[in-house]
């Protein structure tokens, strides 16, 4: 969603901007602006569509960067509308009516009918539909020369969630952020620091970061910063060192980001397993005070990592025999959920900013529940605030459809049921073995399992004017074809839906004629002739048929489909790591097919910082 960059510091500032900006384009946006101190005022350009156009106009202005003050000070943000449709007007930044105050907004400000009433009483003017604008205009008109104070004191006045980043026209060596329940990160370089709503925006000129928390205030002065909370009072505060490179926030000689990461997904999963395993066993120091008398499992997220939490259910019920229940965290939020401090709930996210997952966290905390974040962007707000923390070594992910972190998600849980496993006495020293040492070797059959690619492209071409599709499969399988089904329908823009195998024949079949295409998941043994005959129902119904099947029982495939995919044989834990690659290539080929902007999108947002 949004992004917001700031820069204080020596160098061209609309340029560091500019080129931040693009770094937070995977985040999703349809506009975007900068405002940038120059010559004793503000200068302010911003435009509805791509940051290009943004970039030109810039370019093409004689008032951007021509100060010669020994600091230079900027604010540029993408918009993803919420309040106000797309347009010029109501892309960020915002100056408010004194043309001293500029801002840049992310979240929701729930008051701003309300506060933009009184400020209407006091003949404030509004351009935009934003609930931004009134914030502006709320500090603007606190202002009274003490840049701080007004910005402290509008906080306080202002109720949702936000993220601000302000500069102003008085104070060429200022720059305030602040932080309630979306994102911001201060970046420290040298005789410079950054501030935005996510890392990625400083790859390249950082490792060094430090996460504002709820209800706090960044205050940065020619080359300093300092922290304090909404009543002014100092903190202090971490930084944090994240080691993330340049390679793995470029494209690296792919088309597109998403074909980079479906590519880098062995490594994706080398790099999280590799640090949990010593000694032949399983060492997850992050748990090691999680109690004993753990005796219900909730797996909460939103989207794909909803989807991990599906597929790893049947491992927690199988191996560690452990109620586990899955839910989606805007459902979860807002229902009353059975659980104690017996309960351990796991929060899966990439970003681990999602807005529905950090209140089914915060909810789960209140009911007194322990809580296990399981995220890939270290220090962001689920793991901060969840009891304990294993984060997934996925690298920065800047497709929009995530991938390489699912697979990462999927391995370290993996070790979570093992270890849970081992804690509750339910598995034997062999098993254990057994599963350790075929999870090690995970990342060779994925690299193996990415050869498929070619043969998937083929297929995708001859299905690519279908748009129909039905994912089917059983158990584990279903799991897999929901993941398989969103990947589609999010990329291709085109219409698909996951089925339990064997609930199309209570309803769904009657949609099945000439031409649907099935898409059929069979990896598990015990449900294999099931799914066939379900099969065996939809073709005799009409439809085509591509199934993805495991290497062992391809010999008893006797019902004749149009394709196959093999799977190598693993053990059955592991096989949604291998059955859903052929399915993201899937999704990826039909989109690329269509043409469709496979890196972002329409309507997505990586990052989805609001409800
Ligand atoms: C689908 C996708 C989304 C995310 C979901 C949760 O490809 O990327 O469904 O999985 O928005 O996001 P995180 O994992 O950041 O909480």
């Amino acid at each position: 969603m949004c992004g917001i960059v700031g820069y204080i510091g020596k160098k061209n500032c609309s340029s560091f901007l500019l080129d931040a900006l693009e770094k937070l384009e995977y985040r999703g946006y349809d506009s975007a602006g900068i405002a940038v101190y120059n010559d004793h005022k503000i200068n302010l350009i911003k435009k509805k569509g791509r940051i290009s156009v943004l970039r030109n106009a810039v370019e093409e202005d004689e008032n951007f960067d021509t100060d010669d003050s020994p600091f230079k000070v900027g604010i540029a943000h993408t918009r993803w509308a919420t309040h106000g449709k797309p347009s010029d007007v109501n892309a960020h930044p915002f100056i408010g009516p004194s043309g001293k105050i500029a801002i840049l907004h992310n979240g929701i400000i729930e008051n701003y009918i309300e506060l933009k009433k009184s400020l209407k009483r006091r003949n404030v003017k509004f351009a935009s539909q934003t609930d931004s604008e009134v914030a502006c205009a709320l500090i603007d008109t606190l202002y009274d020369g003490d840049f701080f104070k007004a910005v402290k004191d509008a906080v306080n006045l202002l109720e949702g969630a936000f993220s601000l980043c302000i500069i102003c026209a008085d104070y060429p060596n200022m720059m305030i952020g602040v932080k309630k329940d979306t994102p911001l990160i201060v970046g420290y370089g040298e005789n410079e620091n950054y501030i935005a709503s996510d890392i990625s925006a400083f790859i390249g000129k950082t490792k060094k970061f430090c996460r504002l928390g709820e209800c706090e205030i960044a205050l940065f002065k020619d080359d300093s910063v300092n922290f304090y909370d909404f009543n002014g009072k100092k903190i202090k505060k971490d930084v944090i060192t994240v080691d993330w490179n340049i390679k793995s926030s470029s494209k690296d000689g792919f088309d597109c980001f998403t074909m980079k990461e479906i590519m880098e997904q062995p490594s994706a999963v080398r790099d999280t397993i590799t640090p949990h395993i010593k000694n032949s066993g399983i060492d997850i120091p992050e748990l090691n005070s999680l109690p004993d008398d753990i005796n219900k499992i909730y797996i909460v997220a939103c989207g794909s990592a909803y989807h991990v939490g599906a597929l790893v259910k049947y491992s927690f019920e199988k191996i560690a025999k452990i109620t586990t229940i899955v839910d989606l965290a805007s459902e979860f939020r807002y229902r009353s959920p059975v659980i104690d401090e017996h309960t351990l709930v796991i929060i899966i996210s990439q970003s681990g900013e999602t807005a529905d997952s950090l209140a089914a966290l915060r909810e789960s905390k209140n009911r007194g529940a322990k809580t296990l974040a399981v995220v890939n962007v270290v220090g962001s707000s689920i793991a901060a605030e969840a009891d304990y923390v294993i984060y997934t070594w996925a690298g920065p992910e800047i497709g929009v459809a995530t991938t390489k972190a699912l697979s990462a998600q999927l391995s370290i849980m993996y070790l979570v049921v093992l270890y849970i496993s081992k804690k509750r006495g339910v598995i034997s020293d062999l098993a254990m073995k057994k599963y350790i040492q075929n999870l090690l070797t995970l990342p060779d059959y994925i690299l193996q399992m990415l050869e498929c690619k070619d043969k998937v492209f083929e297929i995708s071409k001859r299905y690519m004017d279908r748009d129909n599709i039905f994912f089917i499969g059983r158990g584990i399988d279903y799991a897999v074809c929901r993941e398989g089904s969103l990947k589609f329908k999010e990329l291709s823009y085109l219409h698909s839906e996951a089925y339990a195998a064997g609930e199309l024949k209570h309803g769904t079949i009657s949609l099945v004629e000439d031409g649907t295409l099935v898409i059929a998941v069979l990896t598990d043994k015990k449900l294999f002739e099931k799914t066939l005959s379900n099969i065996c129902e939809v073709q005799a119904r009409g439809a085509s048929c591509f199934a993805v099947v495991r290497e062992d029982k391809v010999s008893e495939f006797d019902v004749g489909v149009d394709d196959i995919i093999t799977i190598p044989k693993v053990p059955s834990i592991f096989l949604p790591s291998l059955s859903v690659i052929p399915l993201q290539f899937f999704a990826y080929y039909s989109a690329l097919l269509h043409e469709r902007d496979i890196d972002k999108p329409r309507n997505l947002a990586k990052s989805v910082t609001v409800e």
